[in-house]
């Protein structure tokens, strides 16, 4: 198989499991030398078990503090010197409502899902400049375009997201770089699960919502493999006009009512 992003340089934060794996694996298929910045550092290993070492690195990073955000970018620049694609994909979920919600739980909600993409992109631009197609892509959320009872910290974040996506696209469209978003809906990761562990999908609430009235169009969770293939068109060529834009990935639930 033809490896369409031979020798790309990309790093994907949160990217040990879940979505963030399924992005690293397609992009490694693909030929791309990754950096995974994570805190999960045991998951991460897994992954990278039987790749090769020299082509994928993981570098401990918790995207809720800038100094580490500022190595992460500072290991890129030592080891490659330039940076083709940033893939902002970390996320947390905290499900709280507006009236349970503490402002501290609010704050870290919003710095590991919104302050972290602003800032890896901000240190990694100078990096991403000396590309000759550099490439921002933000996972957001369907929970960014709609609003989503109980859970009002992620909801805000992702609709900032969304929104950093087309400023960023405008900003730097002059560099030659392309920022765009996916947008998932219901994908089954470990975020899927909820806080008394059962996967949101066996609940008796989403299978009425989403299943008996057909709410989610083709009926079933989307799986990371999904995701990463939204990610990988906004990282190819076929992509090349295209910047500031949403994608939803979402099996059809936010296009009905
Ligand atoms: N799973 C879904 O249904 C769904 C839907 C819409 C959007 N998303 C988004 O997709 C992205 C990936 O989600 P997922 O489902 O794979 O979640 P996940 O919880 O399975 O994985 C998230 C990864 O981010 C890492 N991470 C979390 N906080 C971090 C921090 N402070 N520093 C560094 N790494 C950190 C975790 O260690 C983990 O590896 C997130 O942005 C999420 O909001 C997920």
């Amino acid at each position: 198989m033809e490896k369409r992003l031979l020798n790309k340089k990309v790093i994907v934060t949160g990217g040990s499991r879940g979505i963030g794996a399924g992005i690293v694996k397609r992009l490694f298929n693909e030929g791309a030398e990754i950096i995974i910045a994570d805190i999960k550092e045991d998951l991460a290993a897994k992954l990278m078990e039987n790749l090769d070492s020299e082509k994928i690195n993981f570098v401990h990073t918790d995207l809720s503090k800038e100094e580490e955000i500022i190595n992460l970018i500072d290991f890129a620049k030592n080891k490659w010197g330039a940076l083709d694609i940033l893939i902002n994909n970390a996320g947390i979920e905290d499900g709280f409502m507006l009236s349970d919600q503490s402002y501290e739980k609010y704050r870290k909600t919003m710095r590991v899902n919104l302050d972290a993409p602003f800032l890896c992109s901000k240190y990694a631009l100078p990096l991403l400049e000396k590309s000759q197609s550099g490439r921002i892509i933000m996972i957001s959320s369907i929970q960014g375009v709609r609003g989503y009872k109980g859970n009002i910290s992620y909801n805000t974040a992702k609709g900032g997201l969304i929104n950093m996506t087309r400023v960023l696209a405008v900003e730097l469209a002059e560099k030659n770089i392309l920022v765009n978003s996916v947008a998932p809906g219901f994908i089954n990761t470990p975020m899927s699960v909820m806080k008394d562990g059962n996967l949101e999908w066996d609940t008796d609430w989403f299978k009425d919502v989403y299943l008996k009235y057909e709410k989610l169009p083709m009926g079933r969770y989307g799986h990371p493999d999904d995701i990463a293939g939204a990610v990988y068109f906004f990282c190819s060529e076929d992509s090349k006009y295209v910047t500031g834009q949403t994608l939803l990935v979402d099996g059809g639930v936010s296009v009905t009512f």
